[in-house]
C-alpha cells in the first residue's frame, strides 16, 4: 500500500544505542539530556534562537496563545490542517478566516485588514505545504493595529525566507514533528519565539508552570517532550541530507512530468523562500477528476491525500459559518500525491500515466 507519505525510520543500532543509554540513566523525560542535545542541534541545524520542544504541534500551538497572551479573535486561513482552527477553539478563541489566494493557496494579506476589530489579537497564517506566506505584508499590517503574528510553520521545516529561516518571523512560528512531516520524533513540535521572554515563560508552561522544587509561578500545562522522542530526533537529523535529496528527486521527477499538462493547477511557489520538497499537491478543474484520478489510484493500491479538505469554515463546531470561496473551491479538488525518500519508480510512473492522461 503506498501512502502520500512513509515515516522515515533512521539507523536502527544507532536509536537502540540511545535507548541503551537512557535505559542506563533512568531519565526519561523532565528536560533530560537528549531533549536539551536536541533543541541545541535543531537551533543550529535551522538557524534559530528561543526554540522550545514539546509533546506535539498541537500543543506547541496552543502553549504559543498563551505564552503570548492571545486573546478573542484570531484571524487565521481556512485552508490548512484541522489544527490549526480546532487549536484556537479549544482556547476558547474565535478564528476569523480571511480567504485564501487561490494561486498560493495561503491566506490572502488583501483580506485581513478589513476582518480587524478591537477583539483581534493575532493573525495566525500558515506556510501551506511549506510554501512560504506573504510574510513582509502580513507583518506590515500586524504592526499597524498593534497585534501579534504566530506562523503555523508545521509544514515548513528546514525552509528559508529572504535568505533565513523562516522560523524567525512573526512573534512565533510552530512547526510539527508528527512522523508523517519529513523531520519528526514520532509525536513532537516546537515552538520559535522571537522574545526571549516570551520563551522562557513557554518554558515554564510546558511544565505545568512550575519554576523549582516548591515554585509554581505561572498557569502551565503538561506538554514536555520525553526522551525518546528526542533519541529519534536526533538520529533524524543525521539522515537529513538524503531524506531531503530523496523527496527533491520525486518532487522534480513529478514536476517534469506535468510540465505540459494542462488541466491540472500547482501551486504558485514563493520565490524569495526555499523549498523542503516536503508535498506535491495537485489542483484539479473539478472535484469528479479528483475523484476519478484517485478511484484508478486507489485501484492499484495508491492513496493520494485530499490536503485539506474539508475547508475549515465547514468544521461541524463552528456554528457561524463564513463563507470561504476560494477555499472551499480548492479543497474541494486538491490532491496531495505520494512523495518521500525511495518512492518506487514504477509506482511514480503509474501516477504520473494517471493524472497526464485524465482528458
Ligand atoms: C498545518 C498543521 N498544523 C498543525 C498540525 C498539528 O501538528 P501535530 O500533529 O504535531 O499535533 C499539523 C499536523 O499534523 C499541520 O499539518
Amino acid at each position: 500500500m503506498i501512502n502520500v507519505t512513509k515515516t522515515h525510520l533512521p539507523d536502527k543500532e544507532k536509536y537502540k544505542s540511545y535507548v541503551d543509554r537512557i535505559f542506563e540513566s533512568g531519565w526519561l523525560t523532565n528536560n533530560g539530556q537528549f531533549v536539551q542535545e536536541l533543541e541545541n542541534r535543531l537551533s543550529e541545524y535551522l538557524g534559530v534562537k528561543h526554540l522550545l520542544l514539546v509533546s506535539n504541534g498541537t500543543l506547541a500551538l496552543q502553549v504559543a496563545y498563551h505564552a503570548l497572551s492571545i486573546q478573542k479573535e484570531v484571524i487565521t486561513t481556512p485552508f490548512s490542517f484541522v489544527a490549526t482552527t480546532s487549536s484556537l477553539v479549544w482556547e476558547g478563541l474565535s478564528p476569523v478566516f480571511a480567504d485564501i489566494h487561490p494561486k498560493t493557496l495561503n491566506i490572502d494579506p488583501l483580506k485581513i485588514p478589513s476582518l480587524i476589530t478591537s477583539n483581534t489579537s493575532a493573525i495566525l497564517p500558515v506556510h501551506v505545504f511549506g510554501n512560504a506566506c506573504s510574510i513582509d505584508i502580513i507583518q506590515a499590517i500586524a504592526d499597524s493595529s498593534g497585534i501579534k503574528v504566530i506562523y503555523d510553520a508545521a509544514h515548513a521545516f528546514g525552509v528559508n525566507y529572504k535568505g533565513k529561516s523562516i522560523l524567525s518571523y512573526g512573534d512565533a512560528s510552530v512547526l510539527s514533528f508528527h512522523s508523517t512531516k519529513i523531520f519528526h520524533t514520532i509525536e513532537g513540535g516546537a515552538i520559535i519565539f522571537k522574545n526571549e521572554e516570551d520563551y522562557n515563560l513557554a518554558k515554564l508552561m510546558i511544565n505545568f508552570g512550575i519554576s523549582g522544587y516548591d515554585t509554581v509561578s505561572a498557569l502551565g500545562i503538561n506538554c514536555k517532550m520525553n526522551e525518546f522522542q528526542a533519541a529519534m530526533g536526533l538520529c533524524m537529523l543525521d539522515e537529513m541530507g538524503s531524506i531531503i535529496e530523496g523527496r527533491k528527486a520525486v518532487w522534480i521527477r513529478y514536476n517534469n512530468a506535468f510540465s505540459n499538462v494542462n488541466n491540472i493547477l500547482f501551486q504558485l511557489q514563493n520565490l524569495d523562500s526555499t523549498q523542503n520538497y516536503s508535498y506535491f499537491p495537485v489542483i484539479f478543474p473539478n472535484e469528479n477528476k479528483l475523484i476519478e484520478i484517485r478511484n484508478k489510484l486507489n485501484s492499484k493500491d495508491i492513496f493520494p491525500r485530499r490536503y485539506f479538505y474539508p475547508s475549515l469554515e465547514q468544521v461541524p463546531y463552528l456554528l457561524d459559518r463564513q463563507e470561504m470561496l476560494h477555499s472551499s473551491s480548492i479543497s474541494s479538488r486538491i490532491l496531495c500525491l505520494p512523495i518521500y525518500n525511495k518512492l518506487d519508480p514504477d509506482t511514480q510512473d503509474f501516477i504520473i500515466n494517471a493524472i497526464a492522461n485524465n482528458n
